[in-house]
Parts: structure tokens; C-alpha cells; sequence
């Protein structure tokens, strides 16, 4: 006959031969547990567990939140520079367990299958760590309500199947890991509650299913990164309370589909590099975009006179695509405007003279298109500029003075169109200049000494111009 392993003297037998209470039974039941769990998670930040001793109760230790009967209901210690394992076997035997939360630490090893054991969990954070091998089945965790475990550092099959009835989760965060290839997890479509699905870079391959279209609650929708083929689905027109909808980095295909103007609440919207085509007239009705990303795609067709009139847009980014005609004039000139790309298109027409309107604007970047007429005076009073990059369109007429001074430049770029004038002294106060890109056009007159003073400057490229004058012989010298 087999002899029972007997339990803890210090715990369990003690309190149950001895008749204490069962709630000072559970309490330092909970204590060893917690003092356990400390041994094994002692960090180079020890501080934040140095209420963890024995003298004390475990409802005033760090991190720990307990419920009305004094058991330990929540332990919140993420983004405490904690390293060690986690016993999840020690740990699922809290009774009253429904958070924990242990996210953006160092913590490293296996995450156990007695994890299953956590019943009570509504909130589960195990994200931002470096664990190792494969994530265990966690089937009988259908409370869990917040499940974030975003680069864990755990590889192999993810346990898809086992989540299928947590049909409670209002956030799932699974991105940035290194798992088998899979398609599109069906369970997830399933969540009709969700409104936050993180699944970017996280080895998904094949088409974005229909049902994704049930997600009618989601605000984050991210997909980027993976290797999604096939169209957008019209479904995702139903989406219509999303905030962010992030797919770029994949291989979708097709055009943007018909029934994404649904989505008007959508601020951020990234489908950059894929391959999709067609135009951008689905665009025209999200009014309320902050930053759009669609680069290296093969989208034709004009930019939308409506973009202009979007009143949130700061970020723009449209490079590497077919899009032809001008710019909305009143492009940018609304919210405080960062950031326009749409470099390497068949552009034409001006550029929009109001995109630094708030002084807010860093980067220009309008290379290679068949941008015509002159540089906007209104530059000259960009003095948040970093990079003004206009090279190989047809502009005209002379660089406005101040621009060549503008304080934070970096880099400018205006090669290979047909500027004329000078470059003026102005460009002394161009402090931060590394790159003078002015190669290929009409400039003339003599360069001002000032340009040999600027302590940064690396590259400069004049060649094919009409200036005057000479070179100093004390050019070797400089920088
Ligand atoms: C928790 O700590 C406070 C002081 O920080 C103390 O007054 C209280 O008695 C402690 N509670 C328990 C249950 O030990
Ligand atoms: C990743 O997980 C952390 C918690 O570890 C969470 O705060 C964050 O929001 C998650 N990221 C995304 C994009 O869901
Ligand atoms: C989900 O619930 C159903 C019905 O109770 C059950 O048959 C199934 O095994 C459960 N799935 C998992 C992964 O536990
Ligand atoms: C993708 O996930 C891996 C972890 O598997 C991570 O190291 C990498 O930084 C992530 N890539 C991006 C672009 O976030
Ligand atoms: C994407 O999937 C294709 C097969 O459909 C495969 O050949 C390719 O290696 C995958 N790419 C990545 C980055 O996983
Ligand atoms: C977009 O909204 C219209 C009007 O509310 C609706 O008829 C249509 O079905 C929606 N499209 C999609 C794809 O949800
Ligand atoms: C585009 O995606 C490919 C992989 O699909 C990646 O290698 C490349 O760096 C991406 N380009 C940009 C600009 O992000
Ligand atoms: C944009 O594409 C849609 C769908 O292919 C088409 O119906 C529409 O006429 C196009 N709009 C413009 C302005 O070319
Ligand atoms: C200038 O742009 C044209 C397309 O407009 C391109 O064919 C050419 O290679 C570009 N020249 C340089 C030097 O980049």
C-alpha cells in the first residue's frame, strides 16, 4: 500500500490536525507560497520585494492585492527589472487568484502546465520576457478576460486550440514571437468581445478570414508583420469602432476594399508594404486619420481632394506607389503636421505651401515625382525642419532665402530640377547641415564663405550648376 505524501507541517496538516480556523489556514498557506515564489524570483531589483518577509502580512506586501476575506487576489509586479522563473505550481494554488501580472520583466525558463491550475484568472500579463520552449494548453482559463502575451520569448506551436472558450477576452496580445507558421487561428474570430488583437509578427500566413468581420467591438486591430496573403476582406468594414487597423509588412493583395469608409473612427492606418493596388478613394471618407501609411505598394489613381480637409492628420506616408496628380493644396495646414513621404510617385502640380502652417513639421520628403512651380516661401518659417528633400522633380524659380538657414536642418536635398539663384549667407545659420544635396540645376553666383564654417556638414553637391567665383584654397582643411 502506498503511503500518501504528506504535506506541508508548516501549512496544510498543521492547520487542518490542529483545527485552526480554515482562514488562518489559507493565510499561511499563502504566506509560504508567496515567500516561495520569492525565492525564486529574486531579482537585481530587490527593492520592490522587500516587504516580502515573513513578519509581515501578506496583504501589505508589494504588489499584492487581497479580497474582502484578506486572500490574495491580484499580484501586479510587471516592470519591476525582476529576473528568476515563475512556479506556477506554487502560484495557481492561491484560491482567490484572478490577476497576475508579471509583464516587462527578465524573467526567463518554462512556463509550466500547472499555469492551467490559475482558474480564477481574469487578467493574465506574461509579456515582455525572455521564457523559453513552448506555451503550455491553457484550456481551463475561461475567466481570463486580459490575455497579454506579447514577445514571452516562448517559440513552437502556440496552443490555438485550447483558448477556444474564452469567449470572455476583451484584449488578446500575442504579437512578436517566433512561433510555427499557422493560419489565421480560428478560435480568435470567435471573441466577439475583443477590442484590442495584437497578432503582428508573430508567424500568421495565409488569407485574413471573413469572420473577422464578427470583431465588432474591436478599437486595435494589428496583423503587420506576418505573412498574410490575399485581399483586405469587405468585412472589415464592420469594424466601425476601430482606432488603429495596422497590417503592413505582409503580402495582401487586391485593392482597398470597398466598405473600409465604414470606418470612421480609424486615426491610424498602416497597410504599408504589401502589394496591394487600385486607389485611394476608400480613403476619402475617414476624416478623423492621424497618420496614414501606405508606402511600397502599387497604388494608382490621384490623392483624394478630401485629404486635404482632414482636420487630425500629422503623418503621411505614401512613398513608392503609382499615384498620380497634385497634392490637396490645404494639405497639412490643419493639426500640428510632422511628417509627409510620398517620394518615388508620378506627382505633379505644387507643393502644398501649409504643411508647416503650426511650425511643427520635421520632414519633407517629396523625391522624385514631377513636382512643378516654386518652393513655397512659407518654409523660410519652418524652423522645426529636418530634412527637405525635393530632389529630381521640375521645380522652379529660387530657394527662398531663409530656408537655406533653417536652424535644425539636416539634410537638403533639391538636386536634379531647375532652381535658379543663389545659395545665401543665410545657410551659417544652417548649424545642424550634414547633407547638401543641390547638384543638377540652375544656381548661380558665388558661394558664401559661411557654407565652409558649417562644423557638420559631410556631403556637399553642387556639380552642374552655373556659380561663379572660387573655391577657398583653405577648403582642405575643413571638415
Ligand atoms: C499593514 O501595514 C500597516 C502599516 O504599514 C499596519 O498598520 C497594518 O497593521 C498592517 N496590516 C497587517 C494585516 O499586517
Ligand atoms: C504587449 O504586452 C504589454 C504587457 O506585457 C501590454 O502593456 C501592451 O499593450 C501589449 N502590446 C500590444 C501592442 O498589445
Ligand atoms: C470548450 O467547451 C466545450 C463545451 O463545454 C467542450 O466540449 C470543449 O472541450 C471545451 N474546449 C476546450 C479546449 O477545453
Ligand atoms: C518580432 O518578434 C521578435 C520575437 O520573436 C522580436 O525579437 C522582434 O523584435 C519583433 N520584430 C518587430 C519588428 O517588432
Ligand atoms: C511566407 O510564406 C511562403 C509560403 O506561402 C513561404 O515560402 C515564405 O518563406 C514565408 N515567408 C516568411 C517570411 O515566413
Ligand atoms: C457600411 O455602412 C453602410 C451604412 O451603414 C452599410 O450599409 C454597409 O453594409 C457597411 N459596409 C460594411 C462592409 O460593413
Ligand atoms: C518590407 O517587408 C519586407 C518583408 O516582407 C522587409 O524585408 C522589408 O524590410 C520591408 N520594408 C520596409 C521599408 O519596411
Ligand atoms: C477607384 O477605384 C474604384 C474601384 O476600383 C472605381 O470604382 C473608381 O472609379 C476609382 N476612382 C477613381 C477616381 O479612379
Ligand atoms: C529621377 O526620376 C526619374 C523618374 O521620374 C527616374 O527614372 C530617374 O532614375 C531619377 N534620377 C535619379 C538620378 O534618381
Amino acid at each position: 500500500m502506498r503511503v500518501k505524501k504528506p504535506m506541508s507541517p508548516a501549512s496544510s496538516s498543521l492547520c487542518f490536525f490542529l483545527s485552526l480556523s480554515i482562514f488562518s489556514c489559507i493565510k499561511s498557506d499563502e504566506l509560504q507560497i508567496l515567500l516561495t515564489l520569492k525565492t525564486a524570483i529574486q531579482g537585481s531589483n530587490t527593492d520592490v520585494l522587500v516587504s516580502w518577509v515573513s513578519n509581515n502580512h501578506v496583504c501589505n506586501f508589494t504588489g499584492i492585492t487581497c479580497n474582502s476575506d484578506d486572500s490574495v487576489k491580484e499580484i501586479e509586479l510587471s516592470n519591476q527589472q525582476l529576473t528568476g522563473t515563475l512556479l506556477f505550481d506554487s502560484i495557481c494554488q492561491l484560491q482567490s487568484l484572478d490577476k497576475l501580472s508579471f509583464g516587462f520583466n527578465s524573467l526567463y525558463g518554462t512556463i509550466s502546465k500547472e499555469l492551467n491550475n490559475c482558474v480564477k484568472l481574469q487578467y493574465l500579463d506574461l509579456g515582455n520576457n525572455g521564457f523559453s520552449g513552448s506555451f503550455p494548453r491553457i484550456s481551463s482559463l475561461t475567466e481570463l478576460r486580459y490575455l497579454y502575451l506579447n514577445n514571452s520569448g516562448c517559440s513552437g506551436v502556440f496552443p490555438w486550440a485550447s483558448l477556444e472558450n474564452m469567449t470572455n477576452l476583451v484584449s488578446l496580445s500575442l504579437g512578436d514571437h517566433n512561433f510555427s507558421p499557422t493560419p489565421f487561428p480560428v478560435q480568435v474570430l470567435k471573441f466577439t468581445k475583443l477590442n484590442w488583437l495584437y497578432l503582428s509578427n508573430c508567424s500568421l500566413q495565409g488569407p485574413i478570414p471573413a469572420e473577422i468581420g464578427n470583431l465588432g467591438e474591436l478599437i486595435n486591430l494589428e496583423l503587420s508583420g506576418n505573412n498574410l496573403t490575399g485581399e483586405i476582406p469587405p468585412e472589415i468594414g464592420q469594424l466601425n469602432k476601430l482606432w488603429q487597423l495596422e497590417l503592413y509588412q505582409n503580402r495582401l493583395t487586391g485593392k482597398l476594399p470597398v466598405g473600409l469608409r465604414n470606418l470612421t473612427n480609424l486615426q491610424n492606418f498602416d497597410a504599408s508594404n504589401n502589394s496591394l493596388e487600385g486607389n485611394l478613394s476608400e480613403v476619402r471618407f475617414l476624416t478623423n486619420l492621424v497618420s496614414l501609411q501606405l508606402f511600397e505598394n502599387q497604388i494608382s489613381g490621384e490623392v483624394p481632394a478630401e485629404l486635404g480637409q482632414f482636420k487630425k492628420l500629422v503623418s503621411l506616408s505614401l512613398y513608392r506607389n503609382q499615384l498620380t496628380g497634385p497634392l490637396p493644396k490645404e494639405l497639412g495646414s490643419w493639426a500640428d503636421f510632422e511628417f509627409i513621404d510620398v517620394s518615388e510617385n508620378l506627382l505633379t502640380g505644387p507643393i502644398p505651401p501649409d504643411m508647416c502652417k503650426k511650425v511643427t513639421m520635421k520632414d519633407l520628403l517629396m523625391l522624385q515625382n514631377k513636382f512643378t512651380g516654386e518652393i513655397p516661401a512659407s518654409y523660410a518659417n519652418c524652423l522645426t525642419l529636418q530634412r527637405f528633400i525635393v530632389g529630381n522633380n521640375s521645380l522652379t524659380g529660387t530657394v527662398p532665402a531663409g530656408i537655406w538657414g533653417l536652424p535644425n536642418l539636416i539634410i537638403i536635398d533639391i538636386q536634379l530640377n531647375q532652381i535658379e539663384g543663389p545659395i545665401t549667407k543665410g545657410i551659417g545659420n544652417a548649424k545642424a547641415l550634414t547633407h547638401l544635396y543641390a547638384g543638377n540645376n540652375r544656381l548661380s553666383g558665388g558661394l558664401p564663405e559661411e557654407i565652409w564654417y558649417l562644423k557638420h556638414l559631410r556631403v556637399l553637391k553642387l556639380k552642374n550648376n552655373m556659380f561663379s567665383g572660387s573655391i577657398p584654397e583653405s577648403l582642405c582643411s575643413c571638415n
